[in-house]
């Protein structure tokens, strides 16, 4: 299969890297700057077991230049971060308005609705990634040892997730096939929460978070507030590779808070193979956007549109959302779990 991969950073070059391994034809598309060493060494992933897969794709700083040199994509894999994918949106629709499937790897709650009303859910297949990644010049860096690469139909794009998983087949990691986006993206959103918020708030990594029993609590109530939210969201959670979602959503509501940092903190820390979570990244970099709106924000979207609570979750994306719009005042909340308590407080919260 002929596949753009627009966006080069570590998921684009990751998922890039390894559909290269299995025979592909790949174009990555993305910043000149990530694409550099690219272009001078080829492009190289390096797995958590020590196994390192070296590929050479077509390299290209936008779709319009990669269509006139390189031609038209069978696929697109979309692996810009979410809040970047409607300008990658218009930049598919002006170079290639009729590829035939779309597949959209950000995590997160909401692109791929996006998509389908874009391009229309038989072209639109949602995406993930378990593999914690990142990149370093040319090479990839993946943390975990266990993960792997799932896929799920929109409503409507069933054809286009089992014709897509059948050409995708022969990865060097596994790759899963569920039966609904939507549970697809709900069961990796738990996986993605855990020590997000709270952690890019005190800039703590989740074992820490977990050995503190002020923040292990607010982070146990704002996954509950999740798993409850999900359960009314989606048919059901579902296992990804790597990661029994199931098991770990019953754990989060079935365990006292102290039990489950106990238990599940050092289990949680191990899975993200020491690497900060996304937001806490964003924060840290100064960066004004992150996903929290798709993530936190999207639990408490979907808990006022179905009646439900979910106050903390709330309250955490605002207080990341005024934090990467003011960097200085983080300086307030960095390593001051009270203070977040505080914060909490005030808005009548006690977790
Ligand atoms: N990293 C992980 O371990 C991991 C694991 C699973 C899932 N994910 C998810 O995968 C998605 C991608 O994450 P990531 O870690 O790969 O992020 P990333 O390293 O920031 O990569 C995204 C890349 O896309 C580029 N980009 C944005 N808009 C573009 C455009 N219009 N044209 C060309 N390039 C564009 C960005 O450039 P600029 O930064 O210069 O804008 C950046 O280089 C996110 O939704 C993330 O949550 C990440």
């Amino acid at each position: 299969m002929r596949i753009a991969v627009l966006g080069a950073g570590a998921i684009g070059c990751l998922v890039g890297g390894l559909l290269a391994a299995a025979g592909h034809d790949v174009a990555l598309i993305g910043r000149p700057a990530r694409l550099a060493p690219v272009v001078g060494g080829g492009l190289r992933v390096r797995l958590a077991g020590g196994r390192s897969i070296a590929s050479r794709p077509a390299v290209y700083g936008d779709p319009l230049q990669a269509g006139a040199d390189w031609g038209v994509p069978d696929a697109v894999a979309l692996t810009v971060k979410a809040f970047d994918v409607g300008e990658a949106v218009r930049m598919l629709q002006d170079a290639w308005p009729a590829v035939p499937f779309i597949v959209a790897f950000q995590n997160g709650i909401g692109t791929e609705d996006y998509l389908a009303g874009v391009f229309g859910p038989e072209r639109v297949v949602a995406g993930t990634v378990t593999l914690s990644a990142t990149l370093q010049g040319g090479e990839v860096v993946v943390f975990n040892r266990s993960g792997g690469l799932a896929l799920a139909p929109v409503p409507g794009g069933e054809e286009a997730c089992r014709r897509l998983a059948t050409a995708w087949t022969g990865l060097p990691v596994p790759l899963a096939v569920a039966s609904h986006a939507a549970s697809l993206k709900w069961s990796k959103l738990l996986l993605n929460l855990v020590g997000n918020a709270v952690g890019a708030i005190l800039q703590w990594d989740v074992h820490r978070l977990f050995r503190h029993p002020l923040a292990a609590r607010l982070e146990h109530q704002s996954l509950r507030e999740a798993v409850m939210v999900g359960r009314a969201a989606v048919p059901a959670f579902i296992d990804l590779p790597g990661y029994p979602v199931r098991s770990f959503a019953r754990l989060v509501e079935w365990l006292p808070s102290g039990l489950f940092a106990r238990l599940v903190g050092p289990m949680a820390a191990r899975g993200r193979g020491g690497k900060l979570p996304s937001v806490a990244l964003d924060l840290a970099a100064g960066r004004a956007r992150t996903e929290s709106p798709y993530l936190h924000g999207a639990v408490a979207r979907e808990a006022a549109s179905r009646g439900l609570d979910a106050p903390l979750n709330a309250a955490l994306a605002s207080l990341i959302e005024e934090l990467a719009a003011n960097p200085g005042l983080h300086q307030r909340y960095r390593d001051q779990p009270e203070e977040l308590w505080r914060f909490l407080e005030a808005r009548g919260l006690r977790p």
